[in-house]
């Protein structure tokens, strides 16, 4: 059996790559739903149904764990997927679950600021869904959540132009606006698998004054590998091929282009058409 990451498009990519270096003797499925991305601006009910959907045909390719890779539809489906959809499965005796993102870079972000103002950037189903503000009130109700949403930035992304000296203004903008509403943020986490290709970016716009940056691909393999070895039942069932295979509801060769940006090299990829 496999570990399923999935994401609307190529941000979960970022994940992924931080996953295989931490876990590199698992067998890997990536699916990427890039024909309906971006689903940030999507409503509720069609980010749950094409993550379902999504998940469903990773369970039915062998993998027993799927992570959301993506922090809409961790925010928007997880939780509905969690308790409604997956103890049916289990109950046909499947040793099944799905994990995602926000939960884990909550827990350990919550002990990096000093001064207890924390800022979010995510896109605007992410933010809008509250799950940030929340996760991190779980972990120490005396927290200053600020959250941003940055409508352009997976256009952006997907479009191939975050290299762009275009992209500084939108960069720019959204941190400015973030940085107005609370200045005494010394920790800002990019709450969207695609925001790290912006990294460069957003180092620039918040220099000179001391905030620290966090990109989840860390966090999250380290916390699938704690999840892991809490786990033996699915552990148990992983196979170790070191392999990963790549899907796309896009076409396949526009996939492969698109992925050597974040991946920084060719992979093979297959076209699939979700229901
Ligand atoms: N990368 C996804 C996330 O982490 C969202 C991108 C999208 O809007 O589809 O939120």
């Amino acid at each position: 059996m496999r570990i399923g990451v999935f994401d609307s498009g190529y941000g979960g990519l970022t994940v992924l790559e931080k996953i295989r270096l931490r876990l590199p003797e698992y067998d890997y499925i990536y699916l990427g739903d890039n024909a309906r991305a971006p689903y940030g601006t999507r409503s509720y009910e069609l980010i749950y149904n094409y993550t379902w959907q999504a998940v469903r045909y990773l369970f039915q390719q062998g993998c027993a764990l799927v992570i959301l890779a993506c922090n809409t539809a961790s925010a928007k489906a997880l939780r509905t997927i969690q308790q409604q959809d997956l103890p049916s499965l289990r109950e046909e005796g499947q040793i099944i679950n799905v994990l995602g993102v926000i939960r884990p870079t909550a827990e350990v972000v919550s002990k990096m600021t000093t001064t207890g103002h924390i800022g979010v950037l995510g896109t605007p189903g992410t933010v809008q869904s509250e799950s940030y503000p929340i996760e991190f009130q779980h972990q120490n109700p005396s927290l200053v959540v600020t959250q941003q949403a940055c409508p352009l930035w997976v256009p952006l992304i997907e479009a191939g132009e975050h290299q762009s000296a275009g992209a500084d203004y939108f960069v720019h903008q959204y941190i400015d606006q973030l940085l107005e509403r609370d200045d005494k943020i010394d920790t800002l986490v990019l709450g969207c698998t695609h925001y790290p290709l912006l990294l460069p970016k957003i180092r620039e716009a918040v220099k000179g004054r001391n905030i620290r940056v966090v990109a989840q691909g860390d966090i999250v393999a380290a916390s699938l590998d704690d999840y892991l070895h809490r786990h033996g039942e699915i552990n148990g069932i992983l196979t170790r091929g070191g392999t990963c295979r790549f899907f796309t509801t896009e076409s396949a060769a526009r996939f492969r282009e698109s992925a050597n940006i974040f991946l920084r090299r060719t992979i093979s990829v297959q076209h699939i058409d979700l229901p």
